[in-house]
């Protein structure tokens, strides 16, 4: 048990410190472990601004040297399970002093096990004053550009509930072989959070793919798309590629990673759908294709501020400036690729930001500079409450009328005048 803690105090500092994705670490975990792993590194986590904020200060006075820096991570685990999960206290304390003088040292040992042994004593306390929720303050500060005090509480209500299980299914799949589903007027179908893909209804067969329900909103904001050509750019792992080659699109798919192409290809192969597909792996900015679409999807890389609910780890490692630097790449990309598109063609831009600095306040700065665009209305049932003064698409968890949820997400369908 000592050396699997010893792994996930690794694991979460290559997540905070070092940027490798949750889904990669969660990929490495043994499977006999992934039940333990989920339970103690996504509750440490969803818990981390509360540690970092209410619970440390109280009893490290002096700052970690950086050469000690993995000391933070071992406490972070450590007080997430005192707090949080039922082990017993002092064997808990036990093993992250040992994994401690593992990773560092016999003094850094002895500060663990002092530290830990004052979040026991003051156990009961520490939870009763808790002031701090699940938002880092940076995050808070991201928030805070576009959000009022209340629309942020609200927002952080959802960073506790698991994210259920949203599918959507292809054309013509009838619903009533799917236990404990139920259908959203937007036309996902929810199960339960935790329900184990593999085991749903349909899944050799290729009848549905995973996909948040605010995520299929993109493509469900175009009218009939059947026999149009579409370029679908960041297109992997190929969602919203799949929901355009359900509708009968003819899709050019890009992206710049090859390994997320792969996963696309999988995915579309899976559900019998490649018949219609070009891919390409490339930047979007060097793209250069000798024809013209009828429809551009740009599900631009972004922030992804919104999933904070299914990446837990987006609450603590998202700056102000990762939100600049994503709203100048996604500028570039939109400037770039108008040129491929007809006259009269539709062009949807979608991010799973919060930030309105890449949605809204993106695509009215390129209107301001596309005079030849409109902004088209999205009529998608469900949606109403969530249409702006401006006529774009804002998903926040909280207005999705569902007790359960969405990722944050924004949608703008534009159509080229001439
Ligand atoms: C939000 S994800 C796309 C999700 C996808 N559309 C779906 O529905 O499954 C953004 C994608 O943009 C890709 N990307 C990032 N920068 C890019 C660039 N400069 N050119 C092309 N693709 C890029 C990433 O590899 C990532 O796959």
């Amino acid at each position: 048990m000592n050396n699997e803690r010893k792994n996930y105090v690794i694991w979460l500092k290559n997540i905070l410190d070092d940027g490798v994705a949750l889904s990669d670490i969660k990929a490495a975990v043994p499977v006999n472990e992934r039940a333990f792993f989920n339970m103690l590194v996504m509750t440490a986590l969803r818990q981390l601004a509360f540690i970092k904020t209410d619970v440390l200060p109280r009893f490290v006075r002096k700052r970690i040297p950086q050469k000690q820096n993995i000391l933070n991570f071992v406490l972070y685990l450590g007080c997430t399970e005192l707090l949080f999960l039922e082990t017993p206290d002092y064997a808990c304390i036990n093993s992250y002093v040992e994994v401690a003088k593992k990773l560092c040292d016999k003094f850094g040992a002895n500060f663990v096990n002092a530290v830990l042994r004052n979040v026991v004593r003051n156990k009961q306390q520490l939870l009763t004053d808790r002031k701090t929720m699940f938002f880092s303050k940076e995050f808070v500060k991201i928030l805070k550009q576009d959000y009022t005090p209340a629309e942020i509480a609200d927002m952080e209500k959802f960073a506790q509930i698991e994210a259920p299980l949203d599918l959507t299914l292809k054309a013509g799949v009838e619903t009533e072989n799917f236990a404990e589903a139920i259908r959203l007027p937007s036309g996902t179908l929810r199960l339960p959070a935790h329900t184990a893909v593999t085991e749903v209804y349909g899944y050799n067969d290729g009848l549905w793919w995973v996909q948040d329900a605010a995520s299929a909103l993109a493509v469900k904001a175009l009218a009939d798309i059947r026999g149009k050509k579409v370029l679908d750019l960041c297109a992997a792992p190929g969602g919203k590629t799949a929901q355009l080659l359900d509708a009968g699109a003819i899709v050019t798919a890009v992206d710049v990673s090859a390994k997320r192409l792969e996963r696309l290809k999988e995915n579309i192969k899976r559900l019998h759908l490649e018949k219609s597909l070009n891919v390409i792996c490339a930047d979007a900015l060097d793209l250069n294709v000798d024809e013209k679409f009828d429809v551009i999807l740009v599900d631009a890389p972004c922030s992804a501020t919104g999933t904070f609910r299914r990446h837990p780890e987006i609450m603590n490692n998202k700056t102000i400036q990762d939100v600049k630097t994503q709203a100048t790449l996604q500028q570039k990309i939109l400037n770039h690729c108008v040129v491929w598109l007809k006259d009269n063609g539709m062009l949807v831009y979608a991010t799973c930001s919060l930030a309105k600095l890449e949605g809204e306040k993106q695509i009215k700065n390129f209107l301001q500079t596309h005079t030849d665009f409109d902004v088209c209305p999205i009529q998608i049932p469900g949606t109403e409450k969530m249409i702006t003064k401006e006529g774009f698409l804002r998903v926040l968890p909280q207005n999705f009328g569902e007790c359960s949820g969405a990722d944050g997400f924004f949608v703008a369908a534009l159509q080229r005048k001439i």
